[in-house]
């Protein structure tokens, strides 16, 4: 098969290199790619924002299937015009992207059919939204309707700072036409974790879960990002709650898309809060998560291709209990450029002083390029992904700082405690494993 992989990311490289791997994998190429994604597909020079020509790329190549990483394309109907174009695609279309591309939507949806989310209301009106935020404690969080770089949400920790963002939401000042209508919500409190699961319209094949680490610095603190680190599976994640997810929240939103006539297909990520226990969404992502996905690709055994290529003819009834994953803990450490999410410097030069991929870890790349000379530079904020497996999240860190430290670039920076919370059920446990009573003794 000849296959499109749309993207630049560290999510697209470990997409890449997963999707190299199949045996059904004839021809790769990745629109536009990076330095990484080069070492396991052709990189073609078309952003993935331009659907024109990506569209035209695929009918000139006689493309097999389009896998679609990120979601502007999809909010911009990449999937759309490829269907129409009779070209197989993994990833939603822009109806149903919506869950992603409009949180508002998404609130309306979930309020329509009883799917557990945080109270909310949504607002165009500077006037309406005071009066409400002057009647709600705080903190009180604060959401622009459409996409932001994954920046667009803000939590207020006084009523005062609530009235000043939405203001400049409102206006267009802080996120430009995203933040134009706003969704303002209850402020939840508990422990994050995320939940992906691939849909083809109808059924429902979940993957696994994943933890991330959103703020800049240690200790969860300094600016939100893109992510700066991800394990996979969560620490807190059993059967039982996966069921309960699924139940609660993925099948009803999925069937609730069918039944609004916008199927949704293509991989449903749930950001979810563990309030006392129960499962809240915080929100649905329509595509992998980045750096939760190379996280999982490090534990899938099966063949990637196989599995978006059912979801994309809407046949993952076929796959149902096939999905093998390694019975490990795969963590991702996330290198940045100094000064990320802010202000940061390009083209600084990275030395990579060992093999990038080895049985358990593998460097994957985000912001790369090589300049004139054929050296490996930065060409954006959130730059390699360096990760490992281990048969503990301690032995999976470990294995991943040990590679970092064969990283040589002075103008980035990390966390160095990815997988704290893991880390520290992980002791505890140890310290004191629950007591089994076995009745037949
Ligand atoms: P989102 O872009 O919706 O994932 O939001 C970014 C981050 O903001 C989430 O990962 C949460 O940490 C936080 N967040 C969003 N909504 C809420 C909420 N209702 N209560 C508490 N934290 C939230
Ligand atoms: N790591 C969070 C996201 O991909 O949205």
């Amino acid at each position: 098969m000849k296959i499109l992989l749309v993207g630049s990311g560290g999510r697209e490289h470990s997409l890449a290199w997963k999707l190299a791997q199949s045996e059904k994998c004839e021809k790769l190429y990745c629109a536009p790619g990076n330095a990484g994604i080069a070492g396991s597909a052709q990189c073609v020079p078309f952003e993935a924002e331009d659907t024109d020509s990506l569209v035209h790329f695929a009918i000139e190549e006689q493309i097999d299937l389009v896998v679609i990483g990120p979601e502007a394309p999809l909010v911009l109907g990449l999937a759309d015009r490829l269907n129409e174009a009779g070209i197989k695609v993994f990833g939603p279309s822009a109806a149903a992207a919506r869950l992603e591309g409009s949180k508002g939507f998404m609130k309306d949806l979930c309020a329509k059919y009883d799917i557990p989310t945080a109270a909310y209301r949504r607002f165009t009106n500077l006037e309406e939204a005071r009066k409400f935020i002057e009647k709600q404690d705080a903190p009180i969080v604060i959401k622009t309707d459409g996409l932001a770089a994954g920046k667009g949400v803000i939590i207020a920790q006084t009523k005062e700072e609530a009235i000043e963002v939405a203001t400049n939401m409102l206006s267009g000042t802080l996120f430009g036409a995203s933040g134009q209508e706003i969704v303002i919500e209850a402020f939840l409190e508990g422990e994050e974790v995320s939940f992906f699961a691939l849909a083809d319209g109808k059924t429902v094949l979940p993957l696994t879960s994943a933890q991330d680490h959103k703020r800049a610095y240690d200790g969860d603190t300094g600016p939100n990002t893109g992510g700066m680190g991800a394990y996979s599976p969560a620490h807190m994640m059993n059967p039982a709650l996966e069921k309960t997810i699924n139940d609660r929240i993925i099948q009803p939103a999925v069937n609730a898309m069918a039944a609004e006539g916008c199927p949704f297909t293509g991989v449903l990520f749930a950001g979810i809060m563990l309030v006392e226990g129960d499962p809240v969404l915080i929100e649905f992502n329509a595509r992998f998560g980045d750096p939760e996905c190379q996280t999982m690709m490090m534990r899938l055994q099966s063949d990637l291709l196989e599995i978006l290529l059912a979801g994309a003819e809407r046949r993952l009834s076929d796959l149902h209990d096939s999905i093998v994953w390694r019975d490990e803990t795969a963590l991702c450490v996330v290198m940045a450029a100094k000064g990320y999410p802010e202000k940061y410097i390009k083209n600084s030069l990275i030395t990579i002083d060992l093999p990038e991929f080895d049985e358990k870890t593998a460097i994957f790349h985000a912001g790369t390029k090589r300049n004139a000379q054929g050296d490996l530079v930065n060409s954006g904020g959130r730059v390699l992904g360096v990760c490992a497996l281990g048969k503990s999240v301690a032995q999976a860190r470990k294995n991943a700082y040990e590679t970092i430290g064969k990283v040589h670039w002075p103008e980035g920076f990390y966390r160095s405690d990815i997988g704290w919370r893991a880390l520290q059920a992980e002791e505890e446990f140890e310290k004191n494993p629950p007591v089994v009573n076995n009745l037949s003794a």
